[in-house]
């Protein structure tokens, strides 16, 4: 950088030259020109060389996103909740869809689906029972017999039953798809004005799910159907943060981790099967950042068993659940120095930086998730604010999970434009775009994601190269080892490749 700032001086042409016209004095417009075509250069994919096919597709991208900039309505200005119709409308979101995006980093196991598939499809599945708690928040369990009670909840209802009684079932349905998401047509600063009452909201949903997604014949099908969503939207691969819950049979018997992850790995290879340009999954454990220490040892203990017996699928490790209320990394130094201190390899993949409270103990996760050797790091929302980690995560080449809708949805930032990833992208900070709980946001797959990266973040400077680019990184900054990397590239370069065939004119 320091040589190129140099180059003027080098040819000759003064730093602060002034062109005598009429008595102004001008900066030296080859100057001018030379200091901006290096700002563009170091942003991500600034270097990337486009072929002629690859060029004509960006002309039309970037006619595209003059269309989206010149709009009154600025859609990555505005509330996803408001801006989704107007996305999914929008030519450069058509394009989007179809670019092979890579992978997905970053997506929890019960958040993968349109939620429409579990009120739709699952609720209306024989035997399943509802209760609605004192929270306001409801309950489901599929079970051969009449269920047992559960505390602080209504006695069951046959939903069946409970169908053929209400007189307006498209009424109960939308009562209950509200539950299942915090997706909502109401005006979203309303309903959710703060973050306690996003993040209240947030784990609610998850709880009223979790017998709908957790019942076993589901358990499988609604994981085919997430792959099915993510490859649909063009993604090849998918890195899930999982919790491996207790999965149930419908007369009450239980499955152990074990079993999960291998029912993963099965309907990976089922799918993968049935469609060879997807490449794969690999599964990130996760435990709740509430939990205290012992069972957080446990967890890490149970990690390293599974990473062992299952080295194709598990990628590694995480904690999960709202930074700012849970405890600190640091908390919990002691159960996750275990693998190092037994030579035993677990990657971890820390959520870190999901905060906007600077100077607290959980402020401090970035610094102690690069302490502890992190992959990558989930959000890392906070990071400009730390120059330290900041450096560190660029020099160790450990790359950010950004999650713009995420972010927005829980209220760390308004309008996406003011992201602290659109100032990292435009010094191609290594990071990668992902969608973190899509169904809960009322997105699917990857695209909006990028959509609100590539047109709120990246502004007019950012093109196909930048794409392209994050697309790569996707790849490059997985838990793949090498030779996988490679395959997986190959793959994409041919995706990419007829994607750009197909859409350059
Ligand atoms: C529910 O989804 C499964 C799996 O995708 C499918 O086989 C089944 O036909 C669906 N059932 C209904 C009622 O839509
Ligand atoms: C049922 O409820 C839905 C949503 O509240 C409403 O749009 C629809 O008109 C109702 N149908 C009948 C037959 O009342
Ligand atoms: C940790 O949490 C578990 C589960 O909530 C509980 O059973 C256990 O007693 C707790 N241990 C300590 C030391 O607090
Ligand atoms: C990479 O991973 C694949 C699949 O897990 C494995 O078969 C292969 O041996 C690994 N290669 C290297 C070089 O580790
Ligand atoms: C992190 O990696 C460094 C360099 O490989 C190593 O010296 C250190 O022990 C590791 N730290 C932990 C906590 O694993
Ligand atoms: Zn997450």
């Amino acid at each position: 950088m320091a040589e190129q700032l140099q180059r003027p001086l080098v040819a000759g042409v003064c730093l602060f030259m002034c062109l005598l016209a009429g008595g102004l004095c001008i900066p030296d417009p080859r100057y001018r020109e030379s200091l901006i075509q290096e700002e563009a250069s170091m942003q991500t994919g600034g270097q990337v060389v486009l072929n002629e096919k690859e060029k004509r597709l960006d002309t039309r991208l970037l006619k595209m996103k003059q269309d989206e900039v010149a709009r009154a309505d600025f859609p990555p200005a505005m509330h996803f909740f408001k801006a989704r119709d107007l996305i999914r409308n929008s030519p450069m979101f058509s394009l989007l869809q179809k670019m092979p995006k890579g992978g997905a980093l970053h997506v929890h196991d019960l958040a993968m689906v349109d939620i429409e598939w579990l009120v739709k499809n699952v609720t209306y599945r024989p035997l399943c029972y509802m209760c609605f708690t004192n929270t306001q928040s409801i309950r489901f369990i599929f079970s051969s017999q009449w269920p047992e009670p559960l505390p602080n909840c209504s006695p069951w209802n046959l939903l069946e039953t409970l169908r053929a009684k209400v007189v307006n079932t498209t009424d109960l349905d939308n009562r209950i798809r509200g539950k299942l998401t915090l997706f909502t047509d109401l005006d979203p600063e309303k309903v959710y004005p703060n973050q306690d009452v996003v993040w209240d909201r947030f784990e609610q949903a998850f709880m009223s799910m979790w017998g709908l997604v957790t019942y076993a014949p589901v358990f499988r099908e609604y994981f085919y159907q997430g792959l099915t969503e993510f490859y649909k939207d063009n993604v090849m691969y998918l890195e899930v943060r999982a919790l491996l819950p207790e999965i149930y049979e419908l007369d009450g018997r239980t499955h152990d981790k074990a079993w999960t992850l291998k029912t993963y790995q099965d309907v990976t290879r089922q799918f993968t099967a049935e469609h060879p340009d997807f490449f794969g999954t690999r599964i990130i454990l996760t435990v709740h950042r509430g939990a205290n220490s012992s069972v957080v040892t446990e967890a890490v203990e149970e990690a390293m068993k599974l990473q062992r017996d299952f080295p194709d699928i598990m990628a590694g490790f995480d904690l999960v659940g709202r930074e700012d209320v849970g405890r600190p990394l640091w908390y919990f130094r002691d159960a996750l120095s275990l693998p190092t201190e037994r030579g035993v390899e677990l990657p971890f993949f820390f959520h870190a930086g999901e905060t906007d409270l600077q100077g607290t103990d959980v402020d401090q996760n970035l610094l102690d998730a690069l302490l502890f050797n992190t992959s990558r790091i989930g959000h890392g929302y906070a990071l400009v604010r730390h120059p330290v980690a900041k450096e560190l995560s660029r020099k160790k080449g450990v790359a950010l999970e950004v999650c713009p809708i995420s972010n927005q949805v829980m209220k760390l930032v308004t309008d996406l434009r003011n992201h602290p990833a659109a100032a990292l992208m435009s010094e191609n900070h290594p990071l990668v775009i992902s969608s973190d709980d899509p169904a809960m946001f009322g997105a699917s797959g990857l695209s909006y994601d990028f959509y609100e990266a590539f047109v709120g973040f990246g502004g007019l400077r950012s093109h196909l190269g930048s794409l392209k680019a994050l697309a790569i990184n996707s790849i490059r900054y997985s838990s793949l080892n090498a030779s996988q990397q490679e395959k997986a590239l190959t793959l994409w370069q041919r995706r990419w490749d007829k994607f750009v065939s197909e859409n350059a004119f």
